[in-house]
């Protein structure tokens, strides 16, 4: 049995959030010892630079939102051969999130269910750890920034211009999570007035921001797969009149049969996110960024994403089921 297959073995036998954080953990173990490229392949690869929004990507395949929430983690990632990395959920306040259980992982259906609802250590601690292990970091990264639970939709806007102007010394881009099911009323703030209002800001911000720096600060939004199209066109009109710089196509999804809280991950929405992404790829052209996420769970999946003109891809769910040799099959489908 490979290193691979036995750490998988072992963590789906643990509780789901139990066990996300002891694999982790784990991996970074194995970091400190100097083992990752011994026990792991991937990370011994060539890389060849791809730009996308003035940033040099090492490679085209990254860790989406939520598993890394804490940036505790992003240079291990890194060294095991993702090129880029979106540390967060951040809010400015620590958040302890919703009650627990609030991960559920069904291993046949390759599947989880999450109602975490932005549990992290907020911006200052947030901060600290990003500093700290960025000196460990090759890759790029995003931080994911994200309205507090107890913050109304009406004053959004202001937590997450905080949040962009604590974290521009060390985000290479930023992804405005607008999305997530877990958060009261979030997904509101993805339409009509709230949206516009929001974006208009925070565009203004990052022009700001990119002024005092050499950089220029990408912005990418953070899409949920429920949106109607019609609502989706809206958004995606909007941002590119606004000047957003990307996409991330998807969230995870309300739309699921399992009687339980959350949003679904994995397998099922791999239809859903890859008809997102052809409809947005159709309005967008080539004016900005698409990053996919949602039921990436095979090499056959990559493939897809690509052909369906992603640029850049995600992995969240089949990273947890099938570790590192998918992160091998996504590496080798993307350089080619
Ligand atoms: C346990 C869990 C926690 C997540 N937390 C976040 C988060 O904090 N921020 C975010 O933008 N997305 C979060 N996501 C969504 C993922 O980034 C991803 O977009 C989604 O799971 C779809 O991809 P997948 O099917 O490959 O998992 C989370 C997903 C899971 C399963």
């Amino acid at each position: 049995m490979s290193f691979n297959n036995f750490v998988l073995k072992f963590s789906q036998k643990l509780p789901p959030e139990f066990s996300n954080k002891i694999s982790l953990t784990g991996l970074k173990i194995i970091y400190k010892l100097h083992l990752i490229n011994v026990l792991f392949s991937s990370a011994t690869r060539e890389n060849k630079i791809n730009k996308y929004f003035g940033l040099d990507f090492p490679n085209k395949v990254g860790v989406a939102g939520g598993l890394d929430k804490n940036a505790n983690y992003f240079h291990v990632l890194g060294k095991l051969g993702f090129g880029f990395v979106e540390v967060g959920t951040i809010t400015l306040k620590p958040q302890s999130g919703n009650p627990k259980p609030r991960i559920h992982r069904f291993n046949n259906e390759e599947t989880i269910i999450n109602s975490l609802g932005f549990n992290n250590v907020g911006s200052v601690k947030a901060l600290e750890n990003i500093e700290k292990n960025k000196k460990n970091f090759s890759g790029v990264l995003g931080v994911s920034i994200g309205k507090g639970k107890e913050i109304s939709n009406e004053r959004a806007h202001e937590d997450y211009l905080h949040l962009l102007d604590y974290f521009k010394d060390v985000a290479d881009y930023y992804a405005v999570n607008i999305s997530s099911p877990n958060t009261n009323d979030l997904r509101k703030l993805s339409s009509g007035d709230y949206f516009n209002k929001l974006i208009d800001e925070i565009t203004n911000k990052r022009d700001q921001i990119s002024k005092g720096f050499s950089k220029y600060k990408p912005i990418v939004v953070k899409i949920s797969p429920d949106e109607s199209l019609n609502n989706l066109e809206k958004i995606i009109l909007y941002s590119l009149a606004s000047g957003v710089d990307g996409f991330i196509l998807t969230n995870t999804s309300l739309d699921h049969d399992y009687n339980l809280p959350g949003g679904v991950s994995g397998k099922p929405l791999r239809q859903k996110s890859e008809e997102s992404l052809k409809f947005v790829r159709s309005i967008v052209n080539d004016k900005a960024v698409i990053i996919s996420s949602g039921g990436l769970m095979t090499k056959e999946d990559a493939i897809k994403r690509f052909s369906l003109k992603a640029d850049l891809i995600q992995l969240y769910s089949g990273f947890v089921f099938k570790g590192n040799s998918l992160l091998q099959d996504c590496l080798d489908v993307s350089s080619t």
